[in-house]
């Protein structure tokens, strides 16, 4: 079983896809980490990330399996991995890991920005998680606090729209739903019930194929 996890930053798509994952004894790949990956190599070898031809570079020698998820979380790291996003020589580069990730025995949950539409169209179950803008910003400020950081609400917030904006107007692969994805929104949900949501989802999509 492939689960297709997509939608905007913290939104809660990737404490779902975590949950699910071990909820259904599936591998979980959590897709940002490589955008951010290849965008912390370009800044720590002192390039832009907007140089297509290095970025494509940086992600073509990717270890996947060597990351260090903590590094990968600074707001450095995080402006940067949306602007290597958007350029399609990485994108594509990325592609194969992905969708062999996808097709692991017994299967995997992938939580990104394409999931759905482009690394995993044939995906059992696609969905796609939204919340407020307002109450993504005061979920990451709390994230971002609970590590120390000293941050502003509303400069997060205005972070997470630029992001946004830049995700969702790229023309590779840019941010949006697949047509047969499962819209789920968890502006007044908490960790819980936006968990039991998804599964309902799952379960639903399931019985669903089982009547046909
Ligand atoms: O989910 P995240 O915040 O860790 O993602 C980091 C950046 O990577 C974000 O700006 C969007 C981009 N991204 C993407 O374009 N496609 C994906 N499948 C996952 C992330």
């Amino acid at each position: 079983m492939i689960i297709a996890i997509d939608g905007p930053a913290a939104s809660g798509k990737g404490t779902i896809a975590r949950q699910i994952a071990a909820a259904y004894g599936l591998h979980h790949l959590d897709t940002g980490l490589l955008y951010r990956a290849v965008a912390k190599a370009l800044l720590d070898a002192g390039h832009s990330p907007d140089d297509p031809a290095r970025a494509a570079e940086a992600a073509t020698m990717l270890d996947p399996e060597r990351f260090d998820e903590n590094a990968l979380k600074s707001q450095s790291v995080t402006d940067a991995a949306s602007v290597v996003a958007a350029i399609p020589e990485v994108r594509q580069a990325l592609i194969n890991y992905q969708r062999e990730f996808a097709t692991k025995p017994p299967g995997a949950v992938l939580d990104g920005r394409d999931i759905g539409t482009v690394i995993a169209p044939g995906a059992d179950v696609k969905i796609f998680v939204v919340a407020s803008p307002e109450v993504r910003a005061s979920r990451r400020t709390l994230e971002m606090r609970s590590r120390g950081e000293m941050v502003d609400e509303k400069e997060v917030l205005a972070d997470l729209l630029r992001r946004d904006a830049r995700d969702s107007r790229r023309t590779a692969a840019p941010l949006k739903a697949a047509p047969d994805a499962h819209l789920l929104d968890t502006t007044h949900l908490g960790i819980d019930a936006a968990f039991r949501a998804a599964v309902d989802i799952i379960e639903a999509v399931r019985a669903g194929r089982k009547r046909r």
